[in-house]
C-alpha cells in the first residue's frame, strides 16, 4: 500500500551539461545534452513556479557547471521571488568576485564547491583542469567574504583518500560550516571508471576513523556529513530519500527525472516540462509511479521491516549490478547478489588500475 503523495522537498536544475572540469566520476549520463537543446531563461523561470506552485521549498542549481550560464543570477532571483531556498552547486573555477556580487545580489543563499584534492597536484589531476585548485580557493574566500552559507564537498576515492584529514582541515580554514564527505557512488561516469576509484577496505575504515574523530574535535565548528560507499555497505541508502518522494531532476533538455541516473533504466518514459507541467509529471507520470513507494517490491524487500526506510536502496544500481531495475539492492546484505557486490569491490581496488576515463562531450 502507497501512503497519499506528499509534495517534494527540493528539485536539481541541471541547468546544463556543459563544464570545464572533466571528473571521472560525473554523476551526469554518459551521453550529455549539447548547449543547443538547453532550455531557454523563460521556460526555466517557468519550471521553478510551478515546482514552488506544488510546494518544494529548496532549489537547487546544478549542471554541468551551472555558472556557464549567463542567466544564473536571473534564475537564481526568480527562485527567491517564489519564496525558494537556493543552493549553487558548482566546480567554482568561473566563480570571480564581480560575479559574487551578482549571485548575492540576486539573492543566493548557499553555494556548494566541490573539492578534488587537499593539494593542487591531486586535484587539478583528478579534475582533468589545471590551476582548478587554486580558483576554488580564491572562490571559497569569495562566498565567505560576500557572507553567503558555504559547503565544501569532498567526493573521495582511492586516488584522494590520504588526503582526507588535509581536506577537512581546507574546509575550516575556508570558513565552511559544513563539509560533505562523501565516497563516490558508481552510476554513470564513476560506473566507467570503478576500477580506478573504489577504495580497498581499509582505507575505507581509516576514513571513517579519521570522520570520527574529526566530528568530535571539530563539533560546533564544522558540521561533517559523511556517505560511505555500497559496496562495502550492509545495508542500502535511501537512493533519494526513495524513488519519486522528495526530490527531482531537471535535465538541461528539460526531461523530469526521479534521480540523475534514472535514463539508465530500460522501458521507463521520462517525459519533459516543456510538454507538461512539474506538478502533473510529479504526481501522475507512469516513470515516478513505476517504484514510489512500497508496492512494486518484492522479496526480499516486500515485507522487510526497512522497507520504509530505505525504500529497497538504489534503483539504477540494482540494474547496473544485476540487470533488474526492481530488484532489492545489492548494497543490501540480504539481497542474493551482495556476496558478488562485495567481491567486485574487493577484486577491482586491489587491481593497478590508475588512468581515469575522463568525463567529456563525445
Ligand atoms: Fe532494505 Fe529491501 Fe534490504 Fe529490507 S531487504 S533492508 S527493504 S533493501
Ligand atoms: Fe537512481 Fe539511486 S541513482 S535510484
Amino acid at each position: 500500500m502507497n501512503a497519499p503523495l506528499s509534495p517534494p522537498l527540493a528539485m536539481l536544475m541541471e541547468l546544463t551539461h556543459r563544464c570545464p572540469l572533466k571528473c571521472p566520476y560525473c554523476s551526469n549520463p554518459l551521453a550529455l545534452d549539447r548547449a543547443r537543446d538547453e532550455l531557454d531563461t523563460a521556460t526555466w523561470k517557468r519550471v521553478i513556479s510551478e515546482a514552488a506552485g506544488i510546494g518544494i521549498l529548496q532549489a537547487h542549481f546544478s549542471g554541468g557547471e551551472p555558472m556557464v550560464r549567463s542567466d544564473l543570477p536571473e534564475l537564481v532571483r526568480h527562485a527567491r521571488a517564489e519564496g525558494l531556498y537556493t543552493n549553487l552547486i558548482t566546480s567554482a573555477v568561473l566563480l570571480n568576485a564581480a560575479r559574487m556580487a551578482e549571485l548575492a545580489d540576486a539573492g543566493l543563499d548557499h553555494v556548494q564547491i566541490s573539492f578534488q584534492g587537499a593539494d593542487a597536484a591531486v586535484a587539478d589531476h583528478v579534475a582533468g583542469f589545471r590551476d582548478a585548485h587554486e580558483k576554488k580557493l580564491t572562490a571559497a574566500r569569495l562566498v565567505r567574504e560576500a557572507g553567503l552559507a558555504l559547503t565544501l564537498n569532498a567526493v573521495v576515492h582511492r586516488q584522494n583518500l590520504h588526503q582526507l584529514s588535509a581536506m577537512i582541515d581546507l574546509a575550516v580554514e575556508a570558513g565552511a560550516q559544513r563539509i560533505e564527505v562523501a565516497h563516490v557512488q558508481y552510476y554513470g561516469w564513476a560506473l566507467k571508471n570503478r576500477a580506478a576509484l573504489i577504495p580497498t577496505r581499509a582505507q575505507l575504515d581509516e576514513a571513517t576513523r579519521i570522520v570520527t574523530a574529526a566530528r568530535a574535535n571539530l563539533a560546533g565548528t564544522l558540521t561533517i556529513d559523511y556517505v560511505v560507499p555500497d559496496y562495502y555497505a550492509a545495508r542500502p541508502k535511501a537512493c533519494m530519500g526513495g524513488w519519486a518522494r522528495q526530490f527531482f531532476n531537471i535535465t538541461p533538455s528539460g526531461k523530469m527525472l526521479p534521480c540523475h541516473a534514472a535514463e539508465t533504466l530500460p522501458g521507463l518514459v521520462f517525459e519533459r516540462v516543456t510538454e507538461r507541467s512539474v506538478g502533473e509529471i510529479w504526481a501522475h507520470s507512469s516513470a515516478f509511479e513505476k517504484y514510489r513507494g512500497t508496492g512494486w517490491m518484492a522479496p526480499p524487500c516486500q515485507g522487510c521491516a526497512r522497507a520504509e526506510i530505505d525504500w529497497g536502496g538504489c534503483r539504477c544500481q540494482a540494474l547496473a549490478l544485476t540487470g533488474d531495475a526492481g530488484a532489492t539492492d545489492p548494497a543490501c546484505g540480504l539481497s542474493p547478489d551482495h556476496a558478488m557486490m562485495a567481491a567486485l569491490a574487493i577484486a577491482e581496488s586491489g587491481a593497478a588500475v590508475d588512468d581515469f576515463a575522463y568525463r567529456m562531450i563525445s
